[in-house]
């Protein structure tokens, strides 16, 4: 058993459940529940609002978070800090911001001068850092400029390097593949970007709950994450974003909160982080996400890493004794990331699935919101195996025996 699955309610209900969708989003340990739970039966309150003491402490718990979100990521060395972290919904809402409050102006500038934009993001993207830039070109006319991957499934940066260009606005790119489990080199990215003067937004949903993650160190210009895919809960999200960005951003959504001024006919805007998050603070969540933190912060990160690479190894050695089994990437270039996408051929995934759920063994089968990968990969949709800190050995020998099953019932030879 791991070490941790313990500390997850759900398994004290459903103690045969195999989960290995943690890239769709984790489980939530208990301590999560609970801060969340004791926050909304003991503290709730609007924060940055009331000048009684619910709310003063509402409004310091929101603050305190935004300090512990912004070590966790490393935004708090060098030239970055809290103000710099913006809660937001979720990892989408976060790049639509970006899409549509700081992109969208730079390629106006760059229309007026008579040149046409680009935003280059990989074929490996979730839709999430994708359609927000579809829907801008459609918007702008900004070309939509696609890097390739290499077999190894990173971005080739050569084809990279030549994409960039003075035209460039922004590049777009996830830190690890969520249907791959690829790490993509982020700080080569930002070095060639930044040669170039153009900006780097991060998509890390599937990375902060896994790698050690530091803003400053990879140099990005943005980055986005979910809490609920490092444990937390739903409904928030964090972009976080470089001080000088932050001042030539507009908010995507407006309303209470956000103005020092307003009168029937205009308003003037709070500095950053306020003035990007409108409307009432999602206190519940951010408390759960602070939680999650200080979870994953109590283990040493060290510890966690070793534990899900050799359960990854161990996850891929077993899969590569199945003969039915055809990895997304072939398995000499799979490394130890957590998550592990292949294809039964001849047998449609989401079969795959529902015979692994009669033996409450939980995948992901489907597109994984990235249908163009699927595409260039020719096929239309795969299982994914993702792992989380409850995954023990014995889960992927239930697995294993389950494929070995699912083939015999569908006579795969
Ligand atoms: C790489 C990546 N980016 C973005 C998202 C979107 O995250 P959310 O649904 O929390 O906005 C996901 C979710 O699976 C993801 O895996």
């Amino acid at each position: 058993m791991s070490l941790w699955q313990q500390d997850f309610a759900v398994f004290s209900l459903h103690p045969e459940l195999k989960y290995f969708d943690s890239a769709a989003t984790c489980l939530m340990p208990k301590v999560v529940a609970d801060a969340m739970h004791y926050y909304q039966c003991f503290e709730h309150a609007n924060s940055h609002k009331g000048l009684y003491p619910l709310s003063a402490n509402a409004t310091k718990t929101v603050e305190k978070s935004r300090e512990k979100v912004a070590d966790f990521i490393g935004a708090s060395i060098g030239a970055s800090n809290a103000q710099e972290i913006i809660f937001t919904a979720s990892t989408t809402q976060a790049i639509n911001q970006v899409a549509q409050g700081y992109v969208k102006q730079q390629i106006n500038a760059l229309a007026i001068k008579d040149r046409v934009a680009n935003v280059i993001v990989s074929e490996a993207e979730h839709h999430a850092n994708l359609l927000p830039w579809q829907i801008l070109s459609q918007e702008t006319g900004v070309e939509l400029r696609i890097a390739p991957i290499t077999l190894s499934g990173t971005v080739d940066l050569k084809a990279l390097s030549l994409l960039l260009d003075k035209n460039s606005v922004l590049v777009a790119i996830n830190h690890v593949s969520n249907v791959l489990g690829t790490v993509n080199p982020i700080a080569e990215i930002c070095q060639l970007a930044h040669k170039k003067s153009v900006p780097v937004l991060v998509d890390g949903a599937q990375a902060v709950g896994h790698i050690k993650v530091e803003v400053e160190k990879l140099s990005c210009d943005f980055y986005v994450f979910s809490a609920h895919k490092m444990y937390g809960p739903t409904g928030i999200g964090i972009l976080f974003a470089k001080q000088v960005y932050l001042e030539q951003m507009q908010p995507l959504i407006v309303g209470g909160g956000i103005v020092t001024k307003t009168s029937f006919t205009e308003h003037y805007l709070l500095p950053a982080p306020l003035r990007f998050e409108a409307g009432s603070h999602n206190v519940a969540a951010i408390v759960g996400l602070s939680t999650a933190i200080d979870y994953l912060t109590a283990i040493p990160l060290a510890k966690r890493q070793n534990y899900l690479q050799q359960l990854s190894s161990y996850l891929i050695k077993e899969m590569s004794h199945l003969s039915f089994i055809k990895p997304l990437l072939a398995f000499e270039q799979l490394t130890t990331a957590s998550i592990f996408s292949f294809v039964v051929d001849g047998v449609h995934s989401h079969d795959v699935a529902s015979c692994l759920a009669d033996d409450n063994i939980a995948v992901r089968a489907g597109h994984h919101c990235a249908q163009p990968l699927h595409r260039k990969l020719t096929i239309a949709t795969s299982i994914r195996v993702s792992l989380g800190l409850y995954n023990s050995h014995a889960d992927i020998d239930k697995l294993i025996i389950s494929l070995r099953k699912v083939q015999q019932l569908l006579t795969i030879t």
